[in-house]
């Protein structure tokens, strides 16, 4: 393929991996730090897409909040006001998947490299600084500026109207439902699929599928 100028990522576990918030969830529920970590990240997703299904825009941080009490009032397990500040905090010093800082190293300088993500600026600039990545990105997008969430065609024409019809996009995500509406708005995309799963029958597919961010040099060099 032709150099894409634009690499535009999502953040939450594509960079940045969602599923060690069991450890700091396991804390404050012990036996379920798994279990509550996976359905909270669940609960936040559902309730984006009912926000723009909706058509009533709720933050991603208040949602994301509203999404952790309800897991733990939904499975009775009492939420102390600290803890949920500790737990909401936590969304903001989420750790990388091992190779995203080397890889974003060495695309820097040849590549524009870019990041659209559900997260507003307030979720987002703080989790980038806390890991030291603000420097590797050229642009770092929020829906919150459009208030409509991704899979909506209304959040990636962001992407256009800030880069312009005819500049090369690959739209890179771990998020099956972020890919698939990617791609059903018209960019090229490639499924970062870390955990060996197959992807979701709605009779899209990705254009790539990329065992880890690595395999993005092979892809970039054809
Ligand atoms: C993102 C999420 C929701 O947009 O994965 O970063």
């Amino acid at each position: 393929m032709n150099k894409p100028l634009y690499l535009v990522f999502d953040i939450y576990g594509t960079l940045f991996d969602v599923t060690k918030l069991s450890k700091d969830c396991e804390e404050v529920f012990p036996g379920f730090g798994s279990e509550f970590s996976t359905i909270w990240r669940e609960k936040q997703l559902h309730y984006a897409f009912v926000s723009e299904l909706t058509g009533t825009y709720v933050t991603f941080s208040s949602l994301t909040r509203q999404a952790l009490q309800h897991t733990a009032f939904a499975h009775e397990l009492p939420l102390a006001r600290e803890d949920e500040e500790k737990l909401m905090a936590d969304y903001l010093n989420l750790p990388p998947f091992p190779e995203v800082e080397s890889v974003l190293q060495e695309l820097k300088g040849s590549f524009s490299i870019c990041l659209l993500s559900n997260g507003g600026e307030d979720m987002l600039t703080p989790l980038l600084a806390n890991a030291n990545f603000d420097k590797y990105f050229d642009h770092v997008w929020s829906i919150d500026t459009v208030r409509h969430y991704k899979p909506s065609p209304l959040a990636y024409r962001l992407i256009r109207d800030r880069i312009g019809q005819d500049a090369d996009v690959l739209f890179l995500s771990s998020n099956c439902w972020d890919i698939i509406g990617a791609g059903r708005f018209g960019f090229k995309t490639a499924w970062i699929n870390r955990n060996g799963l197959p992807f979701e029958s709605t009779g899209y597919q990705p254009d790539y599928v990329l065992l880890d961010l690595r395999d993005l040099f092979s892809l970039l060099e054809h």
